[in-house]
């Protein structure tokens, strides 16, 4: 079994990006598990915070991103980026220096937007970032007008190409 931890870059509660990680284990294989990861509340990354302890929920994000065969990051795009809240999550799991637990991991990199781009900057950043660190991005999936590849009042989506797009990359791994 692949085990793939999802982190969302939306804080808000009906978030796009946050929908789609909602669909994945759906679509995802049959040998891959999806386990959701909330950062809501996940502090702003905070040198003082990180030393011989960490906050409860930092402990667990690096515990989780440690033991995951791959990594999944749903993140919105904000000014033809990702959002400060992806990259916190990043920043957060790329410590200690030189042993941090996303540092060389596989990941999945998705962005939607309702608007006609489809996150397209917001994907490439994410990507750039996280081979940086040393990872390498097996997939990425991106959606425009993501507010009608729903099923309405539910987190299904009935884009059979977006859909295909996201069981490829979940594939992957
Ligand atoms: C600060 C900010 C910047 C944004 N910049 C972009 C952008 O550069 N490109 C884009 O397509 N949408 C942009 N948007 C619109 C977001 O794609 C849209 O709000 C989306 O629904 C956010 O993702 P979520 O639904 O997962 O929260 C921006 C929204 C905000 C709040």
């Amino acid at each position: 079994m692949t085990t793939l931890i999802a982190f969302s870059g939306s804080l808000r509660k009906d978030s796009f990006n946050t929908r789609v990680l909602r669909a994945l284990p759906a679509l995802a294989p049959d040998d891959v598990h999806i386990a959701f990861f909330d950062t809501t509340e996940l502090p702003m990354y905070n040198g003082d915070l990180d030393g011989e302890t960490v906050p409860p929920i930092v402990a667990a994000l690096r515990a989780a991103v440690a033991e995951a065969d791959g990594v999944i990051f749903a993140t919105p795009e904000y000014n033809h980026s990702y959002s400060a809240a992806t990259k916190n999550i990043v920043d957060w799991a790329s410590r200690p220096m030189m042993a941090g637990a996303i540092l060389g991991k596989k990941s999945m990199v998705i962005s939607t937007t309702p608007g006609p781009g489809g996150g397209v900057h917001a994907i490439s950043a994410t990507s750039e970032l996280l081979t940086l660190l040393g990872g390498t991005v097996v997939g990425t999936a991106s959606a425009a007008k993501i507010h009608e590849k729903f099923s309405p009042n539910s987190d299904v989506i009935v884009d059979d190409e977006f859909a295909r797009q996201l069981t490829i990359c979940m594939s992957a791994f």
